[in-house]
């Protein structure tokens, strides 16, 4: 099914007020190296970054993220006039927000993937990328969805992953996705300086993939194998090696192992 391309206009058209006065320009671009690049360096709090495909797409850990036609390529720049003590739980905030706008569009069966994949069956259905701007309490998140791939057979992605046009029956229009998605996102970013980790933890508990799952997490240089278990008070992994003992992490590249 050809898709419509993506319209400025017609996400705008889709928000509500409030949502729409707390944004800044929606820019869409053709091809991008990468949207996250591109709000980092001329962007300002509240602008919106959109391609049909980048050609330098950045993952987390440095990898790259592969960007052809056909998927969601979302960047918002973000300024927080009070940055809470858990800004590293911005990422699980984000990633609880975008698996609502997924619910209220149909999907069922996806969960989260610490700290902020969107999995769906054992298979990455997006990702989120969070960096910091040079200018100080400013976040670029950048959001790649996959929604219909044109498939790169020549680059295969080096990981199992899905697309919603397998798993919706009706597939939404990338315009109204991107504005559902806008609307759970800007809300939570504007209540996110208030954050309360206990308040939000079921939340996100509720969509945990790994809980119970044996994983493999690396951590700089530290390769680490257990069974994942849930999050801590500071939404750190938790991981229970083969000994018994107890691990948490702040940061780390997880695997399941099936
Ligand atoms: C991950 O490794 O899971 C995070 C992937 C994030 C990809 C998105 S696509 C839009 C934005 N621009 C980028 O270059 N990366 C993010």
């Amino acid at each position: 099914m050809s898709l419509n391309p993506l319209d400025a206009e017609a996400i705008r058209a889709s928000l509500s007020p409030t949502v729409a006065a707390a944004l800044g320009p929606i820019q869409v671009f053709r091809q991008l190296d990468s949207t996250n690049c591109w709000l980092l360096e001329q962007g300002r709090s509240g602008d919106v970054c959109l391609a049909e495909a980048q050609t330098a797409g950045r993952g987390r850990y440095g990898k790259r993220w592969q960007s052809p036609e056909g998927n969601i390529y979302c960047s918002l720049r973000w300024h927080f006039d009070t940055v809470p003590p858990q800004f590293g739980c911005l990422s699980l905030v984000t990633g609880v927000a975008l698996a609502q706008a997924l619910e209220q569009v149909g999907l069922t069966g996806h969960g989260l993937k610490w700290p902020n994949d969107l999995w769906h069956q054992d298979r990455k259905l997006g990702g989120i990328l969070i960096q910091t701007a040079d200018v100080p309490s400013q976040v670029v998140i950048g959001i790649g969805l996959n929604v219909q791939m044109a498939v790169d057979t020549e680059t295969p992605i080096d990981q199992p992953w899905c697309q919603l046009s397998d798993l919706l029956a009706f597939l939404p229009d990338r315009n109204h996705l991107l504005g559902v998605m806008l609307e759970q996102l800007v809300p939570a970013l504007q209540r996110f300086p208030a954050f309360s980790l206990p308040a939000f933890l079921p939340e996100w508990e509720r969509r945990d993939v790994l809980n119970g799952r044996r994983i493999r997490a690396l951590s700089g240089h530290d390769t680490l194998t257990g069974v994942a278990m849930g999050l801590d008070s500071r939404g750190w992994l938790r991981l229970r090696d083969p000994s018994g003992r107890e691990h948490a992490f702040s940061s780390a590249d997880v695997s399941i192992k099936l």
